[in-house]
């Protein structure tokens, strides 16, 4: 099969956008040390591996692009010949700021330079903390980079030992100094609420901490007891207890008021940003869009496919290095699966969803949930309440 051009057309020689927009997703499976909580495909005694992960991921970012879109599109939909134009290229993990500055540059680059990418195109990065510094920054800024996502979790020295975090209290605001000094503007900040311990008092110093930085955007997430993390364990050895849904309720209705207080729109059911400083590719995910996955454990979706890369990086660089396929498997949901799973995405957008994408729904219990308080919905678009937010699952579960 020969090598199609890389880029789309609008017939006018230009690269054309989805409606739904199309992003750009790239693992990096590596962490210093591993947070109690998380079950993220990521490894913390495994940074041997960088240099053949870099060199894996620039072969397979050499072979998803050469490959095309048709080769992605499912049985039966006609795969378009060249690439649209990408909204977003997210690099996530894992910590992708534990690599070298000059590899992550060089990674964000070789995206820029084989994909059309929009003019205005988001480049993020995630980051912890403790692995980011001006000169760090600039490089990545130099090669495009223009948000950069920190995790905090908390400002409270307490809350941060019982969530297994390393950082010190004051890193993340260190780190959001360090994006401005490197000249990004766009910065995020993640928090976690309702760690078994956390005070209101000390979940409102972490809001207002954050807050206090003047960053654009706010990821607010209830802590999750995940199975295979050591929180779980402790939880079941009964040396730690498992969050409390009143609480994590009530934090979630704090975390709204203090970001509306300091300018941040909730645009989604975690998250709030100022007027401009939505995340593009995330509302990627949420809006039905498509996007590649490229890198160990990564997900990519495009035109009704879903496939994953091996989860393994031994696995994955083997694969990449040999010019074999890092795809580990793929399905096509049927439309059911498909409309449960728009329903449940949109829904968590204040924007909602548009209704023909989640047909059929029943009229009926649309009114009912419009009538309880929980939905607003016109011809085109249900969208959850504040009061439907809170019970977005049970909701979401009602409409199916
Ligand atoms: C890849 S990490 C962010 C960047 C970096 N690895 C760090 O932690 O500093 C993604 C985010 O997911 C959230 N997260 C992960 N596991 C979670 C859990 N079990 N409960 C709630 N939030 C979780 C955290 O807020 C975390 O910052
Ligand atoms: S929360 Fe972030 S730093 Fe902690 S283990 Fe998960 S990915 Fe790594």
């Amino acid at each position: 099969m020969g090598r199609p051009a890389i880029g789309a057309t609008d017939g006018r020689g230009a690269p054309a956008r989805t409606a739904t927009g199309a992003g750009i997703y790239l693992h990096v499976p590596f962490c210093r040390r591993r947070c109690h909580y998380c079950d993220f495909n990521t490894y913390a005694d495994r940074d041997a591996l960088i240099p053949d992960y870099v060199a894996a991921l620039g072969v397979d970012i050499d072979a998803v692009a050469g490959a095309g879109p048709y080769v992605l599109a499912p049985p039966g939909v006609e795969g378009d010949a060249t690439w649209p134009v990408f909204d977003s290229l997210f690099i996530g993990g894992g910590t992708p700021t534990l690599l070298p500055a000059d590899d992550l540059a060089g990674i964000v680059r070789h995206v820029v330079d084989i994909f059309p990418l929009a003019d205005d195109v988001e480049i993020t990065v995630e980051a912890n903390p403790e692995t980011v510094d001006v000169a760090k920054l600039r490089a990545l800024a130099d090669a495009g980079v223009n948000r950069v996502s920190i995790g905090a979790q908390s400002f409270v020295p307490h809350v941060l030992d019982a969530l297994g975090r390393w950082h010190e209290r004051d890193a993340p605001l260190r780190a959001v100094a360090a994006c401005r000094d490197a000249g990004i503007d766009r910065v995020s900040l993640d928090l976690i609420y309702g760690t078994p311990g956390e005070s209101s008092d000390d979940w409102e110093h972490s809001v207002r901490a954050a807050l206090g930085t003047g960053i654009g955007h706010l990821s607010a997430y209830a802590l999750t007891v995940e199975p295979s993390t050591e929180y779980a364990r402790r939880v079941r050895l009964g040396t730690a207890t498992a969050p409390d849904d009143d609480v994590q309720a009530e934090r979630m209705e704090q975390v709204d008021a203090w970001a509306a207080d300091a300018g941040l729109e909730r645009y989604e059911l975690s998250n709030w940003a100022r007027p401009g400083h939505e995340s593009v590719h995330n509302r990627v995910y949420w809006r039905g869009g498509d996007w590649l996955g490229i890198g160990a454990g990564a997900h990519g979706h495009w035109r009704g496919r879903r496939w994953w890369c091996a989860r393994s990086p031994e696995r994955y660089i083997r694969a990449a290095l040999d010019g074999a396929s890092t795809v580990a498997g793929s399905e096509m949901p049927d439309t059911d699966q498909r409309r449960a799973e728009r329903l449940m995405l949109g829904l968590r957008l204040t924007e909602g969803v548009d209704r023909t994408s989640v047909a059929p729904i029943d009229d009926r219990t649309v009114s009912a949930l419009v009538s309880a308080g929980l939905l607003t919905a016109d011809d085109d678009r249900i969208a959850l309440t504040p009061a439907g937010m809170r019970l977005a699952s049970a909701v979401t579960l009602e409409l199916l």
